[in-house]
């Protein structure tokens, strides 16, 4: 049995996703998280590599609050730069796996053409720099036993995401009002774990773009959303000038899967259909969102 350490596995968004998808695999699964020590001391990270024995390790923890990584880079730079450098190094005297999870926010708009793996990064928050550091950290020290795998606009169970606050927001108010000029990549974490799994299986090394197929604004992805649920309230488009925020968002982060799909034999499924899945199973769990049309 293949033996998995998901870090951030009981608490994050994805981390339990990775949890759930790998046990179903019939994975042996330990997480390790904020509740067993401090994880970013290397010494307590070090031990328990050792203790627990993993074939692969899957990052799944980040300082991921964009906003608040403008008042605190050096925080936001321990666990988005130095943890993964940290891991790489003490695998690097092993024989496990590492997948490194990153984000589409390392790019900055371009031409509106989907960004392919190999594209210039163009990082333009201290969110988005840390994480590119990251990347760069661990593909510098452990190139031949690890992955990449940049993500992107997470929706899925365990912890509240976008989705959830539109649906929330919207059985509170007639109308809300969402940005509509920056476009990039919704993914379901429960497709994103399995291909997680699937690269870990394969010991795919380099760098990945994992996300659902399909494009959309914030505001597509709300009023789907809004629609799914079956919530009557209006979704306002408004521009990203009239919804100040402290870090800056690129305007097109789409990424390009085809890398993926190539290794899956098959592109990932339509963002709009794994939506449909999560908000069914969610929020209308006696509907039955996974008939064949
Ligand atoms: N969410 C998205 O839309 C999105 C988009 C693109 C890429 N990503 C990437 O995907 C990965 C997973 O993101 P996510 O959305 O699943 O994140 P998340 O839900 O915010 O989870 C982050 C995890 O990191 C842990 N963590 C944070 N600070 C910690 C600390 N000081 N010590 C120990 N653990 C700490 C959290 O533990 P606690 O629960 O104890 O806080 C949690 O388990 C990240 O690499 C992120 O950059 C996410």
């Amino acid at each position: 049995m293949t033996k998995a350490l998901v870090l951030g596995g009981a608490t994050g968004l994805l981390g339990q996703a990775l949890t759930k998808t790998l046990g179903k695999r019939d994975w042996d699964v330990v997480t390790l998280g904020r509740s067993d020590g401090n994880i970013l001391d290397p010494s307590f990270l070090q031990a328990n590599l050792e203790k627990i024995g993993p074939d692969v390790v899957f990052n799944a923890v980040a300082w991921t609050a964009v906003d608040d990584a403008e008042d605190h880079p050096d925080e936001a730079g321990l666990l988005n730069r130095s943890l993964p450098h940290t891991l790489a190094r003490i695998l690097a005297t092993g024989t496990a796996f590492l997948v490194h999870v990153s984000t589409d926010f390392i790019f900055g708009g371009g031409e509106h053409i989907p960004h392919k793996e190999e594209e210039e990064p163009q990082p333009a928050s201290v969110y988005a720099r840390t994480k590119l550091e990251g990347e760069k950290a661990v593909m510098a020290t452990l190139p031949e036993r690890s992955c990449i795998v940049r993500t992107a606009w997470l929706f899925g169970p365990g912890r509240k995401n976008f989705v959830d606050t539109i649906i929330a927001a919207c059985k509170k108010r007639d109308a809300i009002k969402v940005v509509h000029d920056q476009t990039g990549s919704p993914t379901y974490t429960l497709d994103l774990a399995q291909w997680c799994a699937i690269l870990a299986e394969k010991r795919a090394t380099g760098i990945w773009h994992a996300v659902n197929s399909g494009q959309a604004s914030w505001c597509d992805l709300a009023c789907e959303a809004v629609a799914l649920a079956g919530a009557s309230c209006r979704v306002e488009p408004i521009t990203s000038s009239e919804w100040p925020q402290k870090a800056k968002r690129p305007a097109f982060s789409v990424l390009s899967n085809g890398k993926l799909a190539s290794l899956l034999g098959t592109p990932p499924r339509p963002w709009t259909q794994a939506l449909r899945e999560y908000i069914f199973s969610t929020y209308l769990p006696a509907q039955d969102g996974g008939e064949a049309c």
